[in-house]
């Protein structure tokens, strides 16, 4: 950390006039916004500077080293076996980490996961695993450790203590309109990955109306990024190019994921689900050591879901983190929400394009999101799709299900649920999952 001082105004004044700021300038200004030395409206300013300019190599990969050191960078090494965890940049509907986790580690590859609440109108795993009733995934670092060493697993938010920096950037970035912007996710996404302390890591970066990149090679760039601040970080880091222009799976909002996650783990989940899920995991266990190639890892991912060993983890970790683990095999027993509408398709056709948007935005407004830090979620509330992009319907046929406690909130819902749906005459061309994969080698198409 330096300990030269700079004046706050001289470096947003450079950021803003195009030019690179040192390592040296970079690491003093997140050193002071992490002391409360720097106040939130120097910080936006320097943020949006930043996200119009854009930052080079050297400023990104200075502004993850800063972020990362703002902490504490923790040491696993006393667990045995390589650490490998995933990281999405955010989605609709992307529940699968909960998926994935379970069967990586049902291998014996240990999988430290801090994860995120929901961002804008992208859902957070955090939120997903409270809607267990008792599900626990505050702890010290003390007991993250024991459960990782236990189960192989661990589910938990994010601390004062690990990538401080990122979880005061984030708030602020989410309310200064400066989300999307590569080098500022690639700093935020890699400081807390690598402040976990894991050895590899697979990035699933998505593009598509429901993703922060809309654009295809805007995500492409990211996912470039990812990888190269990851490897020159030492640890082996691989990424995927995926498609979010629609909802994944077919239920959105928490408590409603958990259950469309524990259909993925008994072999029951929606093929967009399990595609992705699959490819990711399997990376996971090849990285682990636990397999020679990625296709070897896909199998074996297969293979923990059909044989029940990755459900069972599941269990294994909820009970360990305090969650009933009844209402997770019989959803019967959970506390759903008491009131439901169906929105209804205006015209006949093909479904040919669903706004993932539109959708995570509905959600949101049903109770599933927050609009303001402080707001409470509703962990029953959400969106059940019954159709899909491609599906031919009829006019008057439910679309989705809505669900929430509070009946107020359906017609703000709606108004995001009007925008969400375009059909046509002809239908639709299928469209690729998996479109690429970003390596130390460069990048791959995928099925292509
Ligand atoms: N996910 C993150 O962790 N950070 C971002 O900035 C965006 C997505």
């Amino acid at each position: 950390m330096s300990t030269k001082g700079y004046n706050i105004v001289s470096l947003i004044r450079k950021k803003r006039d195009g030019h690179s700021l040192t390592r040296d300038e970079i690491s003093y200004l997140i050193d002071q916004y992490t002391k409360d030395e720097v106040p939130d409206y120097q910080m936006s300013s320097f943020l949006m500077a930043s996200f119009l300019n854009g930052m080079d190599e050297d400023e990104a990969s200075a502004l993850t080293h800063s972020m990362l050191h703002s902490g504490r960078v923790l040491d696993l090494s006393e667990i045995p076996g390589k650490k490998v965890d995933k990281h999405s940049t955010g989605g609709v509907g992307d529940k699968l980490s909960l998926i994935l986790a379970p069967i990586v580690a049902s291998y014996g590859v240990p999988v430290p996961m801090i994860s995120g609440r929901g961002l804008g109108h992208t859902g957070g795993t955090l939120d997903k695993m409270e809607s267990i009733p008792g599900f626990n995934v505050d702890m010290t670092l003390d007991r993250y450790q024991n459960i990782l060493a236990k189960c192989n697993m661990v589910m938990a938010g994010q601390t004062e203590e690990v990538a401080p920096a990122d979880k005061r950037l984030y708030a602020l970035r989410d309310v200064t309109a400066t989300v999307e912007s590569i080098p500022l996710i690639a700093g935020s996404i890699m400081s807390k990955k690598l402040a976990e302390g894991i050895d590899a890591l697979v990035l699933d970066v998505k593009f598509g109306s429901g993703a922060f990149m809309k654009m295809h090679e805007d995500a492409q760039e990211l996912a470039e990024t990812l990888v190269a601040i990851g490897e020159d970080f030492g640890k082996e880091t691989v990424a995927y190019l995926t498609n979010m222009n629609q909802p994944l799976g077919y239920k959105v909002g928490n408590w409603l994921e958990v259950e469309e996650s524990m259909e993925g783990l008994q072999g029951n989940g929606p093929d967009d689900v399990m595609e992705i899920t699959h490819m990711l995991a399997g990376t996971m266990i090849m990285l682990g050591g636990k397999a020679d190639i990625v296709e070897e890892g896909i199998e074996m991912s297969h293979e923990a879901v059909q044989n029940g060993q990755a459900f069972d983890k599941w269990l294994e970790l909820t009970e360990e983190q305090g969650g009933d683990t009844s209402v997770l095999k019989d959803f019967s027993t959970y506390d759903h929400a008491e009131h439901s509408f169906d929105f209804t398709a205006r015209e006949s056709g093909y479904i040919s394009e669903i706004d993932a948007y539109s959708i995570g935005m509905a959600s949101l407004e049903l109770g599933a999101g927050r609009k303001r830090k402080e707001d409470d979620i509703d962990p029953a509330a959400g969106i059940e799709l019954h159709h899909k992009i491609g599906s031919k319907v009829e006019k008057g046929q439910p679309l989705i299900t809505g669900y929430m406690n509070d009946k107020s909130l359906v017609e703000s819902s709606k108004n995001y649920l009007k925008e969400a749906f375009t059909i046509k005459n002809e239908e639709p061309e299928e469209t690729e999952m998996i479109t690429h994969r970003v390596d130390r080698e460069g990048i791959h198409t995928i099925g292509g």
